[in-house]
C-alpha cells in the first residue's frame, strides 16, 4: 500500500507548520489526501498558511505552554498523527551562554514534546504517531552550536523513551542535515557561503532540500514497524 493510500482521510497536526519544512510537509500530506491542521504560535500565520492548503485547518499552539497544548487539542478534535517542528536557537560559545535561552531551547525541543505526549497518549489512536525533529548538530559537534547539538541529541532519547511508554503509538525523530528550508534566509549575504561550506561537509556533496525531509516525514506516518528511531537525513554529514 502506498503512503498516499495510508494517510488518506487521516488528520495530521503539524506544530510549526506555517513555514519552511513544516509547511512543505503539510502541503504534501494534504496532496496525499490527509486533512492537515497547521499549528502556529500566531493565529494570523496559521490561518494564512492553512488557507493555501486544500481542506487545511489551523490552530494556535505554543509547545512551550502546556495550557496552549490543552486548548489546541480540545479545539481541533480527533487527530491521527502529530509532527513537531518547533525549535529555539541559542548559537553562542559556551562562555557566553544565557540561562533563559538555554532553558528555552530545551523547553521547545524536549519539555514541550513531553507535555504534548502527556496530553495525547490517551487521544491518539493505536495506529497514531508522533514525529519529533532532531538535527545533525547533535552528532557533529561544532563550536557555538553546543546547545543546538545537546537539545537535538535529547530529542533522540525523547523519541526512544516516549515510543516505549506510549506504545503502540509510534514515536520517532527525523534528524536533518543543513537544509535550505527558508530558515537560513535571515543570514542574508552570508547564506550562500554557509550553504557551500555545509555542502562540502557532507558525503552527498550538497545540502538538504525540503523534499528530502518531506519524503521521510510522509514515509514515517505509515511506517507501522518503525518506532523509537531517529532517521538521519543529512547526506552523510556526520560521517564526512
Ligand atoms: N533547516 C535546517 O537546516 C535544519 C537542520 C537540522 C535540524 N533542523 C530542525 O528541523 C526542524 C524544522 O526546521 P526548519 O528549518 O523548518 O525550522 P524553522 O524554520 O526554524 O521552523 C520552526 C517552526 O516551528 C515554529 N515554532 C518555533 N517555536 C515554537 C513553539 N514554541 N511552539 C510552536 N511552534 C514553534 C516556528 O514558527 P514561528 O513562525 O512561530 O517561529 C516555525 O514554524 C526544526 O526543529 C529544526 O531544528 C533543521
Amino acid at each position: 500500500m502506498s503512503t498516499a493510500e495510508n494517510i488518506t482521510g487521516q488528520r495530521i497536526l503539524v506544530i510549526g507548520g506555517s513555514r519552511d519544512i513544516g509547511f512543505a510537509i503539510a502541503q504534501e500530506a494534504a496532496r496525499a489526501g490527509a486533512t492537515v491542521i497547521i499549528g502556529a504560535r500566531k493565529a494570523q500565520k496559521a490561518q494564512r498558511a492553512s488557507a493555501t492548503i486544500p481542506g487545511g485547518l489551523w490552530t494556535t499552539i505554543d509547545i512551550t505552554d502546556e495550557e496552549s497544548i490543552i486548548t489546541a487539542l480540545h479545539d481541533i478534535g480527533p487527530i491521527d498523527h502529530i509532527i513537531v517542528m518547533a525549535s529555539a536557537h541559542h548559537n553562542v560559545p559556551v562562555t557566553e551562554l544565557d540561562h533563559d535561552k538555554v532553558a528555552a531551547a530545551f523547553e521547545t525541543k524536549v519539555i514541550g514534546p513531553l507535555m504534548l505526549a502527556k496530553h495525547t497518549a490517551d487521544v491518539l489512536p493505536a495506529t497514531g504517531s508522533i514525529t519529533l525533529f532532531s538535527g545533525v548538530a547533535a552528532w557533529k559537534p561544532e563550536r557555538d552550536y553546543s546547545i543546538m547539538g545537546i537539545s537535538n541529541g535529547a530529542v533522540a532519547f525523547t523519541a526512544r523513551h516516549l515510543a516505549h511508554e506510549l506504545a503502540p503509538i509510534r514515536v520517532n525523530a527525523i534528524s536533518p542535515g543543513i537544509t535550505d528550508s527558508g530558515s537560513w534566509d535571515s543570514m542574508g549575504a552570508g547564506k550562500q557561503a554557509f550553504m557551500k561550506e555545509a555542502a562540502a561537509g557532507t558525503l552527498a556533496g550538497r545540502v538538504g532540500i525540503n523534499r528530502d525531509i518531506v519524503d521521510t516525514a510522509l514515509w514515517l506516518l505509515s511506517a507501522g514497524f518503525v518506532t523509537g528511531e531517529t532517521i538521519h537525513v543529512e547526506g552523510g554529514a556526520s560521517l564526512a
